[in-house]
């Protein structure tokens, strides 16, 4: 790595002054993180890094591949690049990340937009090669048939110093029956807990004050016989006042000894992100999910008896290949059941090369956007409730950002909190007493300054 790196850091000093790179990342969090160690590789090769793609020398857009909708945006951003490579036939374009990593994508892509130079995957790695040949030669570069490694990550190119993303495990064995994760991801592989201590206890003596552990099925982390519960104990043992998140943990791995670790880890946020998907078996048969609507039940009432007062955020999919007004309702009643803080909703998007693409939907999309309707409208009334019943409460606040003497910043439930205070506070934790509410805000004063 370091050799190819210097390469091209070689071939880049002979230009008058460092190239800029311009990287976006859409999609989930892990493609963010991948962006920083693909922006970090570029940073040690001697690049600068530039907010704009006005003025980039190199311009890369990390896609997500999840629902047709985040495909069309790319599509378009793509398009609007024309301009760009009009004005500087220079600059050099690059797409990277899971939408890429479908074959038909990647093809239609290299022929619609002729003014895109490279394609890669997801292995941030591959880029400096590709960069040397298409500085060499000029020609279309594409490198999407990438194994499935665990990438080195010597070179990240973090943009905040108070928070962090540690991926723990990279890609998907579950094979959801909507989901594309699998394919664009591969197979599962973890870290080694000795890695990952490693990078946390560095980022802990960064001052990085919140640690955030990635994984498309983060509580299926396996390695060196360290499993998931054990890893949340040991990260909880690092020295430092840092609070740890992680996402996404699959619900049928979430088992007692998980969410023992959960409770008795002081660091670990009393916050878990839990996704359902539907609440109906028949659709979670459908699904692949490998687990009930009792069992996801009692796994959050489990939860919620090992630490009162815990916080579960969701995701579910509405609309999926005939679901039916009966299983729309009990999606209803978990949701009822349960009182999520927070729901991340999404009407079912096909994905081709997926199980469930295969089906013949017959549900029409008027109806699935009067269900989206109706639970949007239902989770309105519970978060309501919820954030209402935090008036009166002290919550622990990280402080990420002051404007016009009003501080921001989150709970340890992910809740966002207003409170007036100075810029010095920002990076702090702060015990916050919440004197009024919103549907997604709290408000209060600070109580131990
Ligand atoms: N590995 C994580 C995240 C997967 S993608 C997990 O298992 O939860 C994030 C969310 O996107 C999923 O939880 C799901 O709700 C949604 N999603 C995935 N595929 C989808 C599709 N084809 N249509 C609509 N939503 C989808
Ligand atoms: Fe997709 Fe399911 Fe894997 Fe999550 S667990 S990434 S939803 S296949
Ligand atoms: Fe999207 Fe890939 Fe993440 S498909 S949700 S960017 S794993």
């Amino acid at each position: 790595m370091i050799e190819i790196l210097e390469k091209l850091s070689e071939t880049f000093s002979k230009r008058q002054s460092p190239p800029l790179v311009f990287l976006h990342s859409f999609g989930c969090r892990q493609n963010v993180s991948d962006g920083e160690s693909t922006v970090g590789l570029l940073v040690k090769a001697g690049c600068g890094v530039t907010d704009t793609p006005d003025n980039a020398d190199i311009i890369i857009y990390n896609t997500c591949a999840v629902r047709e909708n985040a495909e069309k945006h790319v599509y378009g951003v793509l398009g609007e690049l024309t301009h760009i490579k009009e004005r500087n036939p220079d600059v050099i374009i690059g797409v990277c990340g899971c939408m890429v990593k479908q074959k038909h994508v990647a093809e239609f892509i290299k022929k619609t937009y002729r003014h895109v130079d490279f394609l890669f995957g997801n292995n941030a790695e591959t880029l400096p090669d590709i960069l040397l040949e298409i500085l060499d030669k000029r020609t279309f570069m594409m490198n999407i048939n990438e194994p499935d490694i665990i990438p080195e990550r010597e070179f990240i190119q973090r943009k905040s110093k108070i928070f962090a993303d540690v991926p723990i495990m990279y890609g998907c064995n579950n094979f959801c029956t909507y989901c594309i994760v699998p394919y664009v991801r591969g197979r599962e592989r973890s870290r080694s807990p000795h890695d990952i201590i490693e990078e946390i206890k560095a980022l802990s003596k960064d001052n990085i004050k919140e640690i955030m552990l990635l994984g498309q099925n983060a509580n299926s982390y396996s390695s060196d016989n360290v499993d998931f519960a054990e890893l949340l104990l040991k990260i909880n043992d690092i020295d430092g006042d840092f609070r740890v998140r992680f996402m996404s943990p699959h619900p049928k791995d979430m088992g007692s000894d998980v969410l023992q670790a959960i409770a008795q880890s002081e660091k670990i946020c009393k916050h878990i992100h839990l996704p359902l998907q539907s609440g109906s078996n028949r659709i979670l048969e459908a699904m692949n999910r490998r687990y009930t609507k009792e069992k996801f039940l009692e796994t959050a009432d489990k939860a919620r008896s090992l630490m009162p007062g815990l916080s579960i955020s969701t995701d579910i999919i509405v609309g999926f290949p005939n679901e039916t007004a009966e299983d729309f309702e009990d999606t209803l009643d978990v949701v009822k059941t349960i009182g999520f803080t927070n729901i991340f909703t999404f009407i079912y998007s096909k994905r081709s090369g997926t199980k469930a693409a295969e089906i013949i939907d017959l549900t029409p999309k008027d109806e699935k956007t009067a269900r989206m309707t109706r639970l949007l409208s239902l989770q309105n009334e519970i978060s309501t409730k919820i954030m209402a019943d935090f008036v009166g409460k002290t919550v622990k606040v990280l402080i990420e950002e002051q404007k016009d003497g009003i501080l921001f910043g989150k709970s340890e439930h992910s809740i966002g909190v207003k409170t007036p205070g100075d810029p010095g506070e920002v990076g702090t934790f702060k015990d916050v007493k919440i004197t009024g509410a919103k549907r997604s805000e709290l408000y209060g004063e600070i109580v131990n300054s």
